[in-house]
């Protein structure tokens, strides 16, 4: 750990916005074995934060925690103002639904529509009338360039076109913070910027905090407000892309400056240059 980095160790961000998440001194994992150690994190409404990192680093581990799915070995997390992991079933349901979640192999239903696979939230935890919601999912599929796609199966359009899709399920219900994991994973990096502009576009517009797992730098200067980079098990980093390209910290620095060679050769973090090119 790098103890010249101002943020390590301390909660990643600062003023006075709203925090919309907030993790201290988290500990994540799975039964005895702790991943992530000591995770102090600040999320603010209406900003794009991506966690960087290498495979098997704990970003999956350190999402699925924060949105309820995991108990946390230790440290306390407010999502919202609230402790997911303190809530009763009911109070759970109502938190997810104020949140929306992108998952890496969070495929939709094969076998419903475009239209179907969509208004599902809608349906479970609404009333909304069917023409309102056909309204609905008419409109944000032309939000995201799919006019027209209601009636086609899943896999009848692109891949690029699915994600979007997803997104637009997860968005449905209007939440105030969108977990993706890896949203743009197997797509060309022509569909993976369409992606990411789209994700751009819908905090421009419902001012939605987002959260992205992502490790492509492509994406990370589209998309990131901010970044917070894991390794070896905490946060060794926080800060804009600028801030980062400036870094103290010579791996980071590389990475940001697509600096591959010298930041493999340098030991720290090769493990996200080794994922970059799988
Ligand atoms: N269900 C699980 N039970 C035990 N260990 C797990 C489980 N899921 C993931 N892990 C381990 O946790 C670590 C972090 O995994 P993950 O959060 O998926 O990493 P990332 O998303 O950064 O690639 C890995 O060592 C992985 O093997
Ligand atoms: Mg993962």
């Amino acid at each position: 750990m790098d103890t010249s980095s101002p943020s390590t160790g301390e909660e990643v961000g600062g003023g006075d916005r709203d925090v919309v998440v907030k993790c201290r001194n988290l500990v994540c994992g799975y039964g005895d074995t702790a991943i992530l150690e000591d995770i102090n994190i600040d999320i603010y409404r209406g900003e794009i934060v991506t966690l960087l990192g290498g495979s098997g680093s704990g970003k999956s581990t350190l999402l699925k925690t924060l949105v309820g799915l995991l108990p946390p070995l230790g440290g306390t997390i407010e999502i919202l103002g609230t402790d997911p992991h303190e809530l009763n079933e009911h109070e759970h349901s109502r938190l997810l639904r104020r949140t929306g979640m992108m998952f890496q192999h969070g495929a939709l239903f094969g076998s419903q529509t475009v239209y179907e696979n969509i208004s599902l939230p809608l349906r479970e935890h609404t009333d909304v009338p069917e023409p309102v919601i056909e309204e609905m999912v008419r409109m944000k599929l032309a939000l995201v360039g799919l006019r027209g796609l209601e009636h086609r199966m899943p896999s009848d359009i692109s891949g690029g076109q699915r994600k979007r899709v997803a997104l637009i399920r997860a968005s449905i219900l209007d939440p105030d913070i969108i977990f993706a994991d890896e949203p743009s994973a197997g797509l060309d990096p022509i569909a993976a910027a369409g992606l990411d502009h789209v994700l751009r576009r819908f905090q421009d517009l419902f001012n939605m905090t987002m959260i992205v797992v992502t490790h492509e730098l492509e994406s990370i200067e589209i998309l990131a407000d901010r970044v917070v980079m894991l390794e070896d098990g905490e946060v060794v980093t926080s800060g804009s892309v600028d801030e980062l390209r400036d870094s103290e910290i010579e791996s980071v620095r590389n990475f940001f400056h697509r600096n591959a060679p010298d930041y493999l050769e340098s030991g720290r973090g090769a493990s996200v240059w080794t994922d970059m090119q799988s």
